[in-house]
């Protein structure tokens, strides 16, 4: 029997379903039921009636399936599937910021452990980030961890929007020079980038999106070309979607190893060994809750 038949089997047996991201591995995204972006996978997690989620992604994503789901088993493929960016920022350090200031509200990105959203007033994804922080009574906002999303967030609102200094490795890939070089290759083409590039790649840009932004800008769009700025597992639903369109990556290089370490072999192994279950302990899941549930609320954002 080849991999995804054994797939389909076990799937069947163990009544679950496979999550996964946009920058997975091709073969991946077709052995799932779902594929899309934080937003849209933190959702579809609420609304699926499976036991078993097997979320093909990296750490954080699985932790909130498991964070809005108590009742479900959530499992991750390969533990070593982890964020650097959702490193960056630890509940001590949030702490000692919420003490500088006192009257800011937290908004964290969903690209963070359960343990900082547990600290945090509300959730965002990059879908949503601007929304969220609108939606707030607060005039200052703590936001973290991504610095570039931050500041993206800051150019738009009249908020004073306090930045944490976290990254992405993969975004800061992309280059000014790199869009610069494929608009004068492909003058008719629009640039679409992600928040987390830096702003000096933001502002050369014709769209700032989420990865399903981008998916349904493109579709909706009259424009044949396009230039990407994000991670280049996203290309390959662009191509599929959109097979009468061009998708050029801004770099080949912005490549987020931890999102390619799930295969067809270790979905196999997550659903027969039942490993690895991600828990979240019962009081930083409750809280974290809280912060997921309010982004839930306030919806999608691109
Ligand atoms: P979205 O797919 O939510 O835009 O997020 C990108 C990302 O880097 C997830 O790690
Ligand atoms: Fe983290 Fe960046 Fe990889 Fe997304 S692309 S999982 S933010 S390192």
């Amino acid at each position: 029997m080849d991999e995804l038949n054994r797939i389909k089997e076990l799937k069947n047996k163990r009544n679950a379903i496979i999550l996964a991201h946009n920058y997975q591995r091709s073969e991946v995204q077709d052995a799932a039921d779902f594929v899309g972006d934080s937003f849209g996978l933190s959702k579809i997690a609420t609304s699926s009636d499976a036991e078993v989620i097997v979320f093909c992604g990296v750490d954080f994503m699985a932790e909130s399936a498991a964070v809005l789901n108590p009742e479900k088993t959530v499992l991750m493929p390969e533990l070593s599937a982890q964020c650097p960016m959702a490193a960056m920022i630890n509940p001590e350090s949030l702490k000692l910021e919420k003490e500088k200031y006192p009257g800011a509200a937290v908004v964290c990105y969903v690209n963070t452990p359960a343990a900082i959203k547990a600290e945090s007033d509300i959730c965002c994804t990059s879908s949503n980030a601007i929304k969220v922080v609108e939606s707030l009574e607060e005039k200052e906002i703590i936001f973290v961890p991504d610095r570039n999303l931050a500041l993206y967030v800051a150019s738009r609102t009249k908020k004073k929007i306090i930045p944490w200094n976290g990254y992405c490795p993969t975004h800061h890939l992309i280059l000014p020079g790199d869009i610069l070089l494929e608009k004068e290759e492909h003058p008719l083409a629009e640039v679409l980038v992600h928040p987390e590039c830096k702003p000096e790649v933001t502002a050369l840009a014709d769209k700032v999106l989420s990865t399903e932004g981008m998916l349904r800008y493109a579709a909706a769009s009259d424009t044949k070309e396009f230039i990407i700025g994000t991670e280049i597992g996203l290309l390959y639903r662009l191509g599929k979607e959109n097979p009468s369109k061009t998708f050029i990556p801004a770099t080949r290089y912005a490549i987020c190893p931890n999102m390619k370490m799930n295969s067809l072999a270790s979905i196999i192994r997550a659903l027969e060994k039942n490993e690895h279950i991600i828990k979240i302990p019962e009081t930083v899941r409750i809280k974290a809750k809280i912060a997921l549930d309010k982004m839930l609320g306030v919806g999608r954002g691109d």
